[in-house]
């Protein structure tokens, strides 16, 4: 079964494959991106202004511009919520310190806005939804969070983003100093894509016995 994620950024596609696979282990999985395309595929704007309208947005972009052939095409949108800034950086968690901003950039930014707010105030979220999209029409939503505290300090060098800052009270450690394994047990990631495992696990069947 094909499925195509809409994203041009390597380290969520890596994710969401892992984390498929492990939840799929007989489904047969092709997993794809935007990336092969990616010089001429321009990415839709995120003007939603929840995750859930983001992630649609894009699915239903890649599936005009790459039709059946991209298969099943997997919208996802996804950022972190901070409650002291009120739920910033949100839908903006990708360009929080500008449009062309690095990762660097942005958790440099987070850590300015937080400067002196102690640690019981720094409670925040990792979210992602994600939207299924089977020949142009929206066939699942589903969405996922990991509650968690925004550390003083950068700590560990895994995964991408905001992972460094993010402390996980399951895990007992940053993001960044965790393993994928570790990660893909408990992120907002992994539990979006409980909910659609189900349904990609009834589609694949479906296939089969139309064969
Ligand atoms: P998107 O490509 O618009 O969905 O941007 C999502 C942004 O949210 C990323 O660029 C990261 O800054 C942040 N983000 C989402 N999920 C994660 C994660 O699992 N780890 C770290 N940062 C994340």
């Amino acid at each position: 079964m094909k499925i195509t994620v809409a994203t041009k950024n390597p380290g969520k596609t890596r994710e969401i494959s892992r984390i498929l696979r492990s939840f799929l282990p007989d489904v047969p999985l092709e997993i794809a991106d935007l990336t092969a395309g990616g010089a001429f595929y321009e990415s839709p704007e995120e003007t939603g202004s929840t995750f859930m309208e983001n992630a649609e947005m894009k699915a239903r972009c890649a599936w005009e511009k790459l039709g059946p052939s991209a298969g099943l095409v997997l919208g996802e949108d996804s950022g972190l919520e901070v409650d002291y800034l009120h739920g910033l950086p949100g839908v903006r968690s990708h360009r929080f310190s500008g449009p062309a901003a690095t990762d660097e950039q942005n958790n440099a930014a987070l850590l300015k806005k937080l400067e002196g707010v102690p640690w019981e105030k720094r409670t925040a979220r990792y979210r992602c939804a994600m939207v299924l999209v089977d020949g142009g029409a929206v066939v699942a939503r589903s969405e996922g969070t990991v509650e968690g505290f925004i550390l003083m300090a950068p700590r560990g060098t895994g995964g991408f983003g905001y992972d460094p800052l993010f402390y996980c009270p399951e895990l007992g450690k940053a993001f960044g100093e965790s393993s994928a394994e570790e990660k893909n047990k408990v992120s907002h990631r992994a539990r979006a894509l409980a909910g659609l495992a189900p349904v990609l696990r009834r589609m694949c069947q479906t296939q089969r016995e139309n064969l």
